[in-house]
């Protein structure tokens, strides 16, 4: 979550496209990478991604066992969920791979805590309140650490950064047009941790 101010959320169809991508985003400075499982290539993308130097390369959207365990077994180096559920977070947090899991209310936050847990991705970040949502979750837990995600851009991610328990953020944007322009967003969203 401090390797880089924001984590690119990729949703790539095509496993071929990998690689290039996976050097664009790491060439513009961002190295940690979460590979969706919302596609059928997604595993492929992670083997493919994992062979670029200096990449940092996760699945995000697991919200199975099995999808975790093909996760792992592709090389992801950390897991991302959209939420939080005892089954699934205790097997992640018993496994000892880096787990960022969603949450978007006080009961999610305390059931992570209770795994152990003290990392989150805040998420549906917009959706779920904005930054006035997580400010006031955030106070009675003083020692959790956020990834705000959903909905948020470049323009918008300063103001989210700003807010010391936010360590990152994550979005999507960063994605689309050619690898070039893929590398000066990436180049773009690591300034704004300086
Ligand atoms: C996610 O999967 O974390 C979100 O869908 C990414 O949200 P964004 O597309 O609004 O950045």
């Amino acid at each position: 979550m401090r390797t880089a101010p924001v984590i690119p959320v990729l949703v790539v169809e095509d496993a071929a496209t990998a690689r290039p991508l996976a050097e664009a985003l790491v060439a513009g400075g961002l190295r940690v990478l979460e590979v969706t499982l919302r596609t059928a290539a997604a595993l492929d993308v992670i083997r493919e991604m994992k062979t670029v130097e200096g990449a940092i390369v996760g699945a995000g959207t697991v919200v199975r066992e099995d999808q975790f365990a093909q996760a792992v077994d592709a090389g992801a180096e950390f897991i991302v969920s959209p939420g939080l559920t005892q089954r699934l977070g205790d097997v992640i947090v018993e496994s000892g791979v880096p787990y960022l899991p969603g949450v978007a209310n006080a009961g999610d936050i305390m059931r992570g805590m209770e795994l152990g847990l003290n990392r989150f991705k805040f998420f549906p970040a917009e959706a779920a309140g904005g930054l006035k949502a997580l400010k006031a979750l955030a106070a009675p837990f003083y020692e959790a650490r956020f990834c705000p995600t959903g909905g948020i851009t470049q323009a918008t991610a300063p103001e989210w950064l700003a807010f010391d328990p936010v360590l990152c953020v994550g979005g999507s944007w960063i994605t689309g047009g050619s690898m070039e322009e893929v590398t000066e967003r990436a180049k773009a969203a690591v300034r704004l941790g300086a």
